[in-house]
C-alpha cells in the first residue's frame, strides 16, 4: 500500500511561486489549491512555526495527503475541505483572530486545475486513457453534488454540448462531436470515458485522429472545466481572496489555460486601474526549459501576481 503522503504531482513553478509570495515572519498564507502538498511543503518547510498555514482542497484525498506531509513539519496548519471560492467563509470557520491574532489574512496561492494524483488514480475519469466513470468531480463524492461529465454527455442538448466544447475546449471540431454524442445516446446512455473516446475518435477526421494530441484532450478538458464552474471559482476566489488579504499582502495564481490566465490578467489590471494593487508580474512568470523537460505538464503554466495596496 502506497503511504497517503505519496503523490504523483509534481509541482509547477515550486520557487518562483514561494520567492514572489515573499512571506514574513507572523503572516497567514493560504494554500487554495493543495493537491499534493507540494507548494504547501516548501512554504512549510521555509517558514515552519513562524507563519499560520491554511490549505483548502475540494478533495479529501489531497487534504489528507497534505495533512500528513505538512503536519509533520508544522502544527501552525489548518486544513478545510471546500472550495476555494468560499475563502472567505473558510477563513471565518479558521477563527484567524484565535490562531494568529489576525483579522486578514497576508498570502494566497491558487495553483488550479487538476493535480496528477487526480488525473492518474482517482478513478473518477479526468484520462482519456482509461475506462472509468464519466464523473470529473474535483470533489471525492460525486453524490455531493450530482452534477457530472455523466449528466452534460447524457442529458443536455446537442448545442449545449458543442457550445462547452469549444468554449472551454477551443475545439475546432466541437459540433461533429457534440452530433455523435447524441447518436450514439439514442441507442444507449454513454457511461464511461472510453465510450466517449470511441465515439470522438469514430467522428473526428483521419488526419485529427492520427494528429500529436489525442483527439480526446479538448473534450475531456472542457468537461472537466465545465463540471467543477473552474473558471465561476477562480472568478470568485481571486475577487473574495483579494479583498480578505491585509494591505502588502500578496495574491499569486498559476494557471494552465488561456482561459484562465486571462481571467487573472484582466482582474489584475482592474485592481491596477482602481490604485488597489501593484501587480508584481509584469510578465506572467513561465516554467523554464528544465523545468518543462522534466514535467511536461508545467508547459502552459503561468503564474501572475498581485500586491494590495
Ligand atoms: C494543480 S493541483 C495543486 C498542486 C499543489 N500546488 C502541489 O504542488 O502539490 C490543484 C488542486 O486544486 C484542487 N482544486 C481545483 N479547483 C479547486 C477549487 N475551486 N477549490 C478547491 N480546490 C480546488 C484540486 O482538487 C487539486 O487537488
Amino acid at each position: 500500500m502506497p503511504d497517503i503522503a505519496t503523490t504523483a504531482h509534481k509541482t509547477v513553478l515550486l520557487q518562483e511561486s514561494v520567492d514572489g509570495l515573499a512571506i514574513q515572519k507572523g503572516d497567514v498564507v493560504v494554500d487554495g489549491t493543495l493537491g499534493g502538498g507540494g507548494h504547501s511543503e516548501e512554504i512549510a518547510k521555509r517558514f515552519g512555526t513562524d507563519i499560520t498555514l491554511i490549505g483548502i482542497d475540494m478533495d479529501q484525498k489531497a487534504i489528507e495527503r497534505a495533512r500528513e506531509r505538512i503536519s509533520k513539519i508544522t502544527p501552525h496548519a489548518h486544513f478545510f475541505r471546500d472550495n476555494f471560492r468560499n475563502i472567505r467563509k473558510v477563513l471565518e470557520k479558521a477563527d484567524l483572530k484565535k490562531v494568529n491574532n489576525a483579522r486578514h489574512c497576508n498570502r494566497i496561492l491558487l495553483d488550479i486545475g487538476l493535480s496528477s494524483d487526480q488525473f492518474e488514480v482517482s478513478g473518477r475519469g479526468f484520462s482519456f486513457k482509461r475506462d472509468e466513470p464519466l464523473l470529473m468531480t474535483f470533489a471525492e463524492d460525486p453524490k455531493e453534488h450530482e452534477f457530472t461529465a455523466w449528466t452534460i454527455i447524457n442529458e443536455w442538448a446537442e448545442e449545449s454540448i458543442a457550445d462547452v466544447i469549444y468554449g472551454y475546449g477551443e475545439e475546432q471540431f466541437s459540433r461533429r462531436i457534440a452530433k455523435a454524442i447524441i447518436e450514439a445516446r439514442e441507442f444507449r446512455p454513454i457511461n464511461t470515458t472510453l465510450e466517449l473516446v470511441h465515439i470522438i475518435e469514430a467522428c473526428v477526421p483521419f488526419f485529427y485522429r492520427k494528429g500529436k494530441i489525442n483527439p480526446a484532450t479538448k473534450t475531456f478538458q472542457a468537461l472537466r472545466i465545465a463540471v467543477n464552474d473552474e473558471l465561476g471559482a477562480l472568478k470568485q476566489g481571486i475577487a473574495d481572496g483579494f479583498e480578505l488579504l491585509a494591505p502588502k499582502g500578496r495574491l499569486a495564481v498559476i494557471s494552465f489555460h488561456s482561459l484562465e490566465d486571462r481571467i487573472v490578467k484582466q482582474f489584475f489590471k482592474k485592481l491596477k486601474d482602481e490604485e488597489k494593487g501593484i501587480v508584481i508580474t509584469k510578465k506572467a512568470i513561465v516554467p523554464t526549459d528544465e523545468e518543462t523537460k522534466s514535467n511536461p505538464r508545467a508547459r502552459s503554466a503561468k503564474l501572475r501576481i498581485i500586491e494590495k495596496i
